[in-house]
């Protein structure tokens, strides 16, 4: 038994965490796996790539669905961010997903709610954190909440937003989480764009642009590759986004597992990252060297 209702799209929607751990504990007392896809919802082809990863792992598929005002600053987009549910329910449904976890805010904070999850290491290198400074608390605290909630047996992140990746499985590592963190890669549009929500905010002339950043990420890359010194790379590409119209905030090599700054391609593992902005819209994108 269960009390989770359904929506129109025939997928099943628990609002309260009761609601959820009812319907998770009948598929664990039937012995099945459970993947968490947590997501603010505004669903696009690069969340439901991972539903498709998570079917990989698990017999029933989660996705959590909350625009956690946490992580936004004052100045940030939390009222404008996209919000269409049915829209979303349809496309889970349609992906194959079991389950909706979309509960109110005060389910999630609580009167009283006092408690923050703050990571250093790779969330405090300089990066997001530079341009965010609140960001990965409200992030950390709020994936915490999710996986005790759920306590699914892996939960399935986008290497889209790099370091969010690697803040949360340095927090699951650290706390002692059960659950497996795994990145899966990023979906892109066919001219190369990062698929993010917040693409739908782009104008027609930026739109335009936009594929430019992935653009340079590439060409960092193989000038790296091909032995150009990583500050001469970095500089480039900065000078080529300013050039065609982007602010840029950070364009940089960085460890891949740390996101410590590196000085040569033989450092080991190395992520190109950059942050960006478009008029208003704010892209972010990385790439492995
Ligand atoms: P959101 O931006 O909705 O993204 C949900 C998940 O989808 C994240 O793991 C993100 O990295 C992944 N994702 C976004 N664009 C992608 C793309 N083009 N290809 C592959 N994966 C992509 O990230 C968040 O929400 C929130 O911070 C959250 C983790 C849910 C905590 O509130």
């Amino acid at each position: 038994m269960t009390n989770s209702s359904q929506d129109e799209s025939g997928v099943a929607v628990a609002r309260s965490v009761v609601d959820l751990r009812a319907r998770i504990a009948d598929w664990r007392a039937a012995g099945a796996r459970i993947a968490l896809v947590p997501t603010m919802g505004a669903l696009h082809a690069g969340h439901i790539s991972l539903v498709e990863e998570a079917k990989q792992r698990a017999d029933r598929i989660v996705m959590s669905i909350f625009v956690n005002q946490m992580q936004f600053a004052p100045n940030e987009d939390l009222s404008s961010y996209p919000r269409r549910f049915e829209e979303d329910a349809e496309k889970f449904a349609a992906a194959g997903g079991d389950l909706i976890f979309a509960p109110d805010v005060g389910e999630i904070y609580p009167e009283g709610f006092a408690t923050t999850v703050t990571v250093a290491g790779p969330a405090s290198v300089g990066l997001e954190d530079k341009f965010r400074p609140t960001h990965f608390a409200g992030v950390a605290t709020v994936v915490a909440k999710l996986l005790n909630q759920c306590r699914p047996d892996v939960a399935i992140f986008g290497e889209k937003d790099y370091q969010q990746l690697k803040v949360i499985m340095r927090m699951a590592r650290d706390l002692d989480f059960e659950t497996e963190i795994v990145g899966a890669p990023t979906l892109r549009e066919p001219d190369g764009l990062a698929m993010s929500s917040r693409n739908l905010y782009l104008s027609p002339d930026e739109r335009e642009r936009a594929p430019l950043l992935h653009e340079a990420l590439k060409r960092c890359a193989a000038a790296l590759r091909g032995g150009v010194k990583i500050t001469s790379v970095q500089a480039a590409a900065l000078e080529e986004l300013e050039a065609a119209g982007f602010s840029v905030d950070y364009i940089e090599a960085r460890h891949a597992e740390t996101l410590a700054p590196v000085t040569r391609l033989g450092d080991g593992l190395v992520r190109l990252l950059a942050a960006a902005r478009l008029g208003t819209t704010r892209l972010i994108d990385n790439i492995a060297v």
